[in-house]
């Protein structure tokens, strides 16, 4: 695996590898791996010929008051997982690689960005847009994987891809979990043992509203008020961002399940935020 920080020379790689016929499929991640980066990189090497991992903490899509600086990094350890998993190559550009000082652009879709995540981080999505369509640009990419746990962050993704025209494919990978259930992140680490003892219940909550769901019910403030009646007795330590019924491409609330519908929530606990959903009608 050869590992690359310097945009111009990621992109003559990649660009080289097309030029050969082989077609390059990119995992975008922020890095300190667990299971769940680990299977989108297995998804992504059995996409393409070349498998490209990019690992960056993104600045531009963290606000002022977040985690930024405590974010958990370990890139040894990381390009290890990279290599063990396929990756022809880790792209690991320093901040200043990628925005020049004076950088003035960005890509956003408002309109799906204003609920859910984007109502507590409003820059967030607009950074995640601008560095995902930067990485697609650098490495060419025929398909790029994502994750399901960052649901709103693929309907973003899949809906720049469309209304741009890039010429990628977008894939969506299950969410993995622990045996628990607890959906894997990077931001698990922060959580002490009485708070990871609690997390759980964010999983079984939304199961509940699957539940119902799937036994009739169809107004989305009583499946709500469910899941919050569960959590504030099995979890109540967790602060709840929020619990909303959208759609799960248009990402727009739902009152009642018509059609498609997903649950999705973000729950803080101690110094972790944690995200999960969960479709109630596909
Ligand atoms: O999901 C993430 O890890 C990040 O938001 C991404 C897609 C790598 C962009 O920085």
């Amino acid at each position: 695996m050869q590992i690359f920080t310097n945009p111009a020379e990621m992109a003559a790689q990649c660009r080289q590898w097309h030029r050969d016929g082989d077609d390059i499929a990119l995992v975008p991640t922020m890095g300190y791996y667990h299971a769940g980066h680990e299977s989108l990189m297995d998804w992504g090497r059995q996409q393409a010929k070349r498998l490209v991992v990019s690992l960056f903490v993104n600045p531009t899509q963290f606000g002022p008051a977040e985690d930024l600086a405590a974010y958990p990094r370990d890139f040894e350890r990381d390009s290890a997982i990279a290599a063990s998993h396929g990756a022809d190559a880790l792209f690991a550009p320093a901040p200043e690689d990628m925005y020049a000082p004076d950088h003035a652009t960005w890509v956003e879709a408002p309109a799906l960005a204003a609920g859910l995540c984007g109502k507590s981080r409003p820059i967030h999505f607009r950074g995640v847009c601008t560095v995902v369509l930067k990485l697609l640009a650098i490495t060419g990419a025929d398909v790029a994987v994502f994750g399901q746990k960052d649901w709103q962050q693929q309907a973003i993704i899949r809906r720049m891809v469309r209304d741009l025209n890039l010429p990628v494919r977008i894939d969506a990978r299950p969410t993995a979990r622990a045996e628990d259930g607890l959906a894997l992140s990077s931001r698990n680490v922060y959580m002490t043992e009485s708070e990871r003892a609690q997390a759980p219940h964010i999983r079984k909550g939304l199961l509940l509203a699957r539940d119902m769901a799937a036994a009739g019910e169809r107004d989305g403030e009583k499946l709500r008020q469910a899941v919050l009646a569960y959590w504030s007795g099995q979890m109540p330590l967790g602060k709840i961002d929020y619990l909303s019924m959208v759609h799960p491409e248009s990402i727009e609330p739902l009152a009642r399940i018509e059609d498609r519908a997903l649950l999705a929530c973000a729950v803080q606990l101690g110094k972790s935020r944690l995200i999960d959903n969960i479709l109630l009608a596909e």
